[in-house]
């Protein structure tokens, strides 16, 4: 027997709310905002320069001046922190990367600089030693290994100085293990009580990270790859147990990433935990959109602004992306989902 639609849904129908403009705003559930985003900036040494990235269209390089610009930038935008990567010559980067412990290297510089020109914006930075090994690893290595201990000694050493340049919150994304508990510890020591750890807690070892090691040059360095450190991208109950760990040493907001290939992990981790939980919308994902837009297959803001609600409804308190400044820009315009 044929039942009529409304036999079927007991005259449920979820399209009412749906109707209308208005409807749909008064039901929303998620929403995003300029104080979800953190802007990750590339820096470079010198002055007043920039530097284009081809596999990232619309991403320089900065050096420290310039960065400030992009800080005053996040500051009218509404952006509440930036986030440091550092490309540094060739010829300063070694097996240990022993540049990372440069109190004037240009991380260092930039904090320096922005902190002083735009105190109200808030300084990120990283201790991993990729940008300054001669290798291309996170890690020190030797022999073939990414020697655990030794690289958490220097990170954790890389995130005093950090701090002492003004970095407000560490966000280690080497993935040894010990590395927050250590961090947390040296930062005590050094008087840097105040300073967070926003742990990079569940980084998987993908393969969307393909335009960053262009970014920071790194890319042609790297020998092997990252699976003996990085997660599993098969696993998430592990994930669960390096966000557990990274809670218990000190952790005060954790990270997921890359982003939207990782939002069951997002919303695992915020569901397991309760932390702040931030998605990195990683370099791929951005190069993906800013290709498909280019080519002509997807509408740039469109799909930019989906992926935003996307991070936002997983669970995320917000997301590190190279698409801040233009998120940001769309909702000063009066952007409506
Ligand atoms: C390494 C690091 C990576 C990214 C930032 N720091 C991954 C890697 O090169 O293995 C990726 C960021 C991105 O893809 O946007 N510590």
């Amino acid at each position: 027997m044929k039942r009529s639609v409304d036999e079927i849904t007991g005259s449920r129908r979820l399209r009412r709310n749906r109707r209308f403009d208005w409807s749909r705003r008064m039901v929303r559930e998620n929403r995003v905002t300029s104080d979800d985003l953190i802007w990750p900036v590339f820096l470079i040494e010198g002055k007043n320069r920039t530097e284009p990235i081809a596999a990232m269209p619309g991403v320089e390089r900065l050096t420290a001046d310039k960065a400030v610009d992009a800080a005053k930038k996040a500051r009218d935008l509404g952006i509440p922190a930036i986030a440091t990567f550092a490309n540094i010559p060739l010829e300063k980067r070694d097996e240990t990367g022993s540049a990372v412990l440069d109190a004037k290297g240009v991380v260092n510089e930039a904090t320096r600089a922005m902190k002083a020109a735009v105190p109200e914006v808030g300084i990120i930075t990283d201790v991993a030693l990729d940008p300054f090994t001669s290798h291309g690893h996170d890690g020190i290595l030797r022999d073939g290994i990414i020697l655990n201990d030794e690289t958490v000694e220097q990170v954790a050493r890389a995130a005093v100085v950090q701090a002492d340049a003004g970095a407000d919150i560490i966000a280690p994304s080497e993935m040894m293990d010990g590395r927050i508990g250590a961090i947390r510890d040296a930062l005590d020591d050094a008087g840097h009580q105040d300073v967070a750890i926003m742990s990079y807690a569940t980084k998987f070892a993908s393969a969307f990270y393909g335009p960053y090691r262009e970014a920071v040059s790194t890319g042609g360095l790297l020998k092997g790859d990252k699976k003996t450190y990085y997660l599993d991208p098969a696993n998430s109950d592990d994930a669960l147990r390096e966000c557990e760990l990274d809670i218990a040493e000190g952790a005060d907001m954790l990270m997921v990433k890359p982003g939207m290939p990782y939002l069951d992990i997002v919303a695992r981790v915020k569901d397991a935990f309760a932390m702040p939980t931030f998605a990195y919308q990683v370099s791929g994902e951005y190069s993906m959109i800013m290709a498909g837009a280019e080519k002509g297959f997807l509408d740039r803001d469109k799909a930019m602004m989906e992926a935003m609600l996307a991070f936002k409804r997983a669970g995320c308190d917000g997301v590190l992306t190279y698409f801040a400044p233009l998120v940001a820009e769309l909702l000063q315009k009066g952007w409506r989902e």
